[in-house]
């Protein structure tokens, strides 16, 4: 009874730091969120906050934050850091490992979504892009992230609008010598497949790579990661869990964490006596069982095609066929 107590007592303490630190949080986005220019530049979580991804994160170490993080040595050797492109299934963490990246390196991050710089009047586009360079470079260093990238930059075809072109012709010239002036340009995409191509050659986005559905390691970790700030049972299986999520992405994992949370919190609530019902492996076993995997075994295998087209470098599951990782 006294350990039961006890215990009670931890995972209270547990549940008002998480408060504390929530609520710490909403007030620097309420701050950014006046802000919205002057990002904030203090290094965060960085990688700390990403579950798995050690191939990717590794290969990012040494290209990029390695050459951001030591720039004047990089001058000396004449290396700048290179421009990225993550590409592959929605939800697997393309974007929020961009984030990271800011985070780990203490530059300003600015994102940018195709509507930030969608424009209805004609040159309106074209403008905003270039405004989106120069506050990036006011702001300076900073990491540029364009996320949906297909959408700002389609491919160009011959019937396409004069006006499409500049805009593509935009981005390419501000894209030139954008890490001389301290703008360092990481984009993302579900569909590499419908960029424009002379985006991609080599000078604008120097390395293509691809981010899978997460391994079983990762899987495992991303579990731990997400329980460990909930009021969760500790005989929680987490490899049992990576087991039964093979061909699940990053966000469905989270949204199983999620469902098996709020009944815990309903269950908690229903309770007379003031106490956390703990989230138990059956429950997260049940939410597994209520969610099928997002992405399709067809949408897989045309970003298997995709992928043999397009990387330069792996982040996913080098090795192995993508989202088919031998376990
Ligand atoms: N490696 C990771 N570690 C922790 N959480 C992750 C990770 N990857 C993804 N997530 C979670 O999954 C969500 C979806 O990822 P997101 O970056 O939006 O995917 P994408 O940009 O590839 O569509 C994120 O908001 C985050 O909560
Ligand atoms: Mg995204």
């Amino acid at each position: 009874m006294a350990s039961l107590e006890k215990e009670w007592l931890r995972r209270q303490q547990l549940v008002q730091t998480a408060l504390i630190s929530h609520e710490t949080q909403n007030e620097q986005q309420a701050t950014s969120a006046q802000v919205p220019d002057a990002a904030d530049k203090q290094p965060k979580r960085g990688f700390k906050a990403v579950a798995g991804m050690e191939e990717l994160k590794a290969l990012v170490t040494e290209s990029f934050i390695n050459v951001l993080k030591n720039r004047e040595i990089a001058q000396a050797y004449g290396i700048v850091p290179p421009s990225l492109m993550l590409y592959g299934p929605s939800g697997c963490g393309k974007t929020f490992f961009a984030e990271a990246v800011a985070d780990e390196v203490g530059v300003t991050f600015m994102k940018v979504a195709p509507d930030d710089i969608a424009s209805t009047w004609v040159h309106g586009t074209q403008e905003k892009i270039a405004e989106v360079f120069r506050k990036a470079e006011q702001a300076a260093p900073t990491l540029l992230f364009f996320d949906e990238f297909d959408a700002m930059v389609p491919a160009r075809t011959s019937e396409d609008h004069h006006n499409q072109n500049n805009e593509v012709n935009e981005f390419l010239c501000m894209m030139n010598n954008a890490s001389e002036k301290g703008v360092f340009i990481i984009t993302a995409t579900n569909h590499p497949e419908n960029i424009d191509r002379a985006i991609l050659r080599t000078g604008r986005i120097d390395e293509i790579i691809y981010v899978g559905l997460p391994d079983k390691a990762s899987r495992e970790s991303l579990f731990r990661l997400s329980l460990s700030k909930l009021p969760a049972s500790e005989d929680i299986n987490y490899e049992e869990l990576a087991d039964m999520t093979s061909g699940y992405t990053c966000s469905d994992i989270s949204y199983i964490v999620k469902s098996a949370s709020r009944k815990m919190f309903n269950e908690s609530i229903a309770r007379k006596e003031k106490s956390y019902c703990l989230i138990t492996q059956l429950q997260l076993e049940d939410a597994i069982r209520h969610k099928s995997p997002s992405v399709s075994q067809r949408d897989l295998k045309e970003y298997e095609r995709v992928r043999s087209v397009f990387s330069t470098k792996d982040g996913g599951d080098k090795g192995s066929r993508i989202g088919f990782k031998q376990q």
